[in-house]
């Protein structure tokens, strides 16, 4: 099977009450573990590289290593950029096979961020590639955009940017952020925001980054071996299900595959202090990132046989 667009999944998604899965990837045993464990749960997947991602492992090895993934399954999968920081890179990867992108202009003035989407859109759509977008900022780092504060969308803005982009999904604001150090106090969504924007653009799919729930037995696994992830903290499992309910069709997690795999990888090293061969420690890593997907799409997604 080829790689397939988001579409279908997300219609479906939308009808259901559930999202898809958006994981990032960055090389061979994170791409095994995902897709070992969505072919398990027989759930719709999206494989998502960023530009770090494509610039850690290059585009081709990533797109080979995602047709080799859907050689041995029979898994629908959607493979996207995301965050693209330009049109170039965007433009980039619809010629290398991508079937989804994100323009990520959420840290320019609103009349650039339309502009950019809206060159991505006119590039991609005339190759059938799907294009999402992001309005409002996400506190917390990434590849290129980084913001200590955190601007959530405003929902009639958010209709007149898909009006004038003509993107197919959105990245909203509504409290999530990236990396394992999300909330200081209380975790929380602003679930009327979301609510207002799905009453005013129903039927269109939304788009949930940050979502990672950095469950504490890996920060404790870690801390135990060495690592210092004091005060680590993400977005609550039952929350993230809600947001699935009302038009979230997408829900981005990294931060919890990193989490898993590398307290997996620091627990054996530390007890097998005298293996060196990178195979004894990639296969708990690569089972530890499969069990933590399992459980995403159980416990958080709920797309298990939605294919
Ligand atoms: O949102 C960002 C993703 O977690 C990717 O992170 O830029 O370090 O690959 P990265
Ligand atoms: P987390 O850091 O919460 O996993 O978010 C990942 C993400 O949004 C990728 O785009
Ligand atoms: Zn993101």
């Amino acid at each position: 099977m080829p790689v397939v667009g988001p579409k279908e999944m997300f219609d479906r998604a939308y009808k259901e009450g559930y999202a898809v899965g958006a994981f990032n990837v960055n090389n061979m045993e994170i791409i095994q573990g995902i897709v070992a464990a969505a072919a398990e749960e027989q759930a719709p997947l999206i494989l998502q590289v960023s530009a770090g991602a494509r610039k850690y492992a290059g585009q081709t090895y990533i797109v080979k290593l995602v047709e080799a993934a859907l050689a041995e399954s029979d898994l629908p999968i959607c493979l996207h950029l995301d965050h693209g920081p330009d049109f170039q890179l965007c433009k980039d990867c619809i010629d290398g096979g991508f079937t989804s992108v994100m323009i990520d202009g959420s840290h320019l003035p609103y009349a650039e961020n339309i502009a950019v989407t809206r060159q991505v859109v006119e590039y991609a759509h005339a190759r059938g590639v799907w294009v999402e977008a992001e309005l409002g900022k996400l506190a917390g780092v990434e590849e290129h955009v980084s913001s200590e504060v955190s601007v959530y969308t405003d929902p009639d803005q958010a209709v007149d940017f898909v009006k004038r982009t003509g993107c197919d999904s959105l990245a909203i604001a509504i409290g999530t952020s990236h990396g394992a150090y999300k909330f200081t106090g209380e975790a929380k969504l602003d679930f009327d925001r979301l609510e207002k924007i799905t009453g005013l653009m129903p039927g269109y799919p939304l788009v949930l980054h940050g979502a990672s729930s950095v469950p504490q037995e890996f920060v404790d696994m870690g801390n135990k071996y060495g690592a210092k992830l004091g005060g680590a903290k993400g977005v609550p499992e039952d929350l993230l299900r809600r947001a699935a309910k009302l038009g979230v069709c997408k829900i981005n997690i990294d931060s919890d595959i990193r989490l898993a795999m590398t307290a997996n990888i620091r627990k054996y090293l530390a007890e097998n202090p005298e293996k060196f061969d990178p195979r004894d420690y990639l296969k708990p890593a690569r089972q530890a990132v499969k069990d933590m997907v399992r459980r995403k799409i159980k416990n958080v997604l709920g797309c298990s046989n939605k294919i």
